[in-house]
């Protein structure tokens, strides 16, 4: 079994020996469950790179494979019943197979399922997406990619501007001007407020990588800096709100109106990237949670409901780039009448101001149980929450962005952590940088299995 990479490390008391002994024992345990899935592997990998469709779903040995899934329960090929806290990587906020989306989908399929010309549902969504986010227009998009690649080409038309702004450690899909800084090491960082552009990964001219630079989050005063140093050069600074891919980091109080401003004063697009938080954590997403409003706000993951697309809203001033035709924003299957379907169904009639309630008072309930086990057992962990969306995260202190994240945060405690779920029936993403999504469909029994898995892996580390 190859070593289990560990893409952060943070010092704490635990007995490093015992963690390694019993990562080796939950990942044997892990491969001798999943006999099917190591199968499907050795198939798969013949015709798909790492057996897989997509790479952030490969894991080493072999990832696990389902076959179905329904409510907040999903089975893999090996028949084994998991509470699901992945939710497709924070998508099925609805709860699998949800009745009312199916329906609404089924009764789509008999009428056509796609024209390319506008039909209602794209007109009803957008209406719906309006009056969440308080932006006026919307166009359509298949995933979060291409969400944040129509914002940067928006803010690039509508500012004449090369320069794009993200934050250090933040992931919006894999279109060129985002693949930048995703996850660098330490080393190749660079100053705070002069930091280095790299590439994440190969396939990305050089360029293309240094027209995005990267600044780190939560530090407005760095933001401030690289903007005087930039100024009349930076078209938009793109970023999630609260951030979502290094675990949850929340924007400390007055970050995000701080942002707001000096993106106002020098003439920057400010663009939200709530794919992750847009459908998960309030109606109105972060932009409504944290009331700041921005020029752009992407989306994708949970607001269609399981099916596959996107949107980005903006400004009446920036949808004029597009309907006067200076910013061309396509696609063959953007509105799709089956997705418009499954968004309508799943906004107006599944997430419902009331479901928000129960998505929040459901992770509140999580989050407090996750805090007594980590109080009991005196773990070096903290849990933090937002909506639908919880993690425990295995540093001794907040972490308030990447570069604390790189430093503070023990890879193999959130290694050995997935493990135990697996292995206890909470099917989790693998890997330390993800959370957990909550569904309408997660009762407090399944929650319960969470806090069973977190207490049997918070007994076994601190046992001698
Ligand atoms: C914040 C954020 N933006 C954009 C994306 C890209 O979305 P997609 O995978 O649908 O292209 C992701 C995907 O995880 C994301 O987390």
């Amino acid at each position: 079994m190859p070593p289990v990479e560990a893409t952060a490390h943070g010092k704490s008391a635990i007995d490093r020996v015992r963690i390694a002994e019993l990562i080796d024992r939950e990942q044997a345990k892990l491969a001798d469950r999943t006999p099917t899935s190591r199968q499907r592997y050795e198939r798969g990998v013949k015709v798909m790179p790492g057996g897989v469709p997509s790479s952030f779903q490969e894991n080493d040995p072999w990832p696990v494979y389902l076959e179905r899934g329904e409510g907040a329960r999903v089975w893999d090929v090996d028949g084994h019943e998991y509470v699901d806290f992945h939710n497709g990587f924070g998508v099925m906020c609805i709860g699998h197979a949800n009745p009312t989306v199916g329906a609404a989908v089924k009764a789509r399929i008999d009428m056509g399922t796609h024209f390319a010309a506008p039909t209602d549902g794209s007109i009803a969504v957008a209406e719906e997406l309006a009056d969440r986010f308080g932006l006026p227009q919307w166009r359509f998009t298949n995933a979060g990619t291409e969400s944040t690649m129509d914002a940067v080409h928006l803010a690039r038309g509508a500012t004449g501007r090369d320069v794009i702004l993200k934050i250090e450690g933040s992931y919006h899909g894999h279109h060129d001007a985002v693949m930048v800084s995703v996850y660098p090491d330490l080393e190749d960082l660079g100053d705070r407020d002069d930091p280095r552009s790299v590439p994440y990964g190969a396939g990305y001219p050089l360029a293309l990588t240094e027209l995005t630079r990267a600044v780190p989050f939560n530090d407005a005063e760095a933001l401030a800096s690289v903007l005087g140093k930039l100024e009349g050069q930076v078209a938009g600074l793109i970023m999630e709100p609260a951030m979502m891919n290094i675990n949850i980091i929340p924007p400390v109080d007055g970050y995000l109106e701080r942002v707001r401003e000096l993106t106002r004063e020098h003439g920057v697009m400010l663009i939200f990237d709530e794919v992750k938080t847009g459908a998960t954590i309030a109606r109105g997403g972060a932009t409504a949670r944290f009331g700041v409003q921005p020029d752009l706000v992407t989306l994708a993951k949970a607001t269609c409901g399981g099916y596959p697309g996107g949107a980005v809203g903006m400004t009446d001033e920036l949808a004029e780039q597009i309907s006067e035709g200076r910013v061309h924003q396509y696609g063959t299957f953007n509105g799709n009448p089956l997705v418009m379907a499954a968004a309508e169904a799943t906004l107006t009639q599944v997430l419902t101001e009331d479901a928000y309630r129960t998505l929040e008072s459901s992770n509140s309930w999580l989050l407090s149980a996750c805090d007594d086990i980590i109080e009991r057992y005196e773990l070096p962990c903290y849990s933090e929450g937002l909506g639908a969306k919880g993690c425990v995260i295995f540093a001794a202190e907040p972490i308030r962005e990447y570069r604390d994240y790189l430093t503070k945060v023990d890879g193999e405690l959130s290694t050995l952590a997935w493990l135990y779920h697996m292995n206890n029936g909470v099917f989790m993403t693998p890997g330390v940088e993800e959370e957990w999504t909550l569904s309408i469909a997660h009762t407090e029994a399944d929650l319960q299995r969470f806090v069973d898995a977190l207490e049997a892996f918070a007994r076994d580390v601190t046992s001698s």
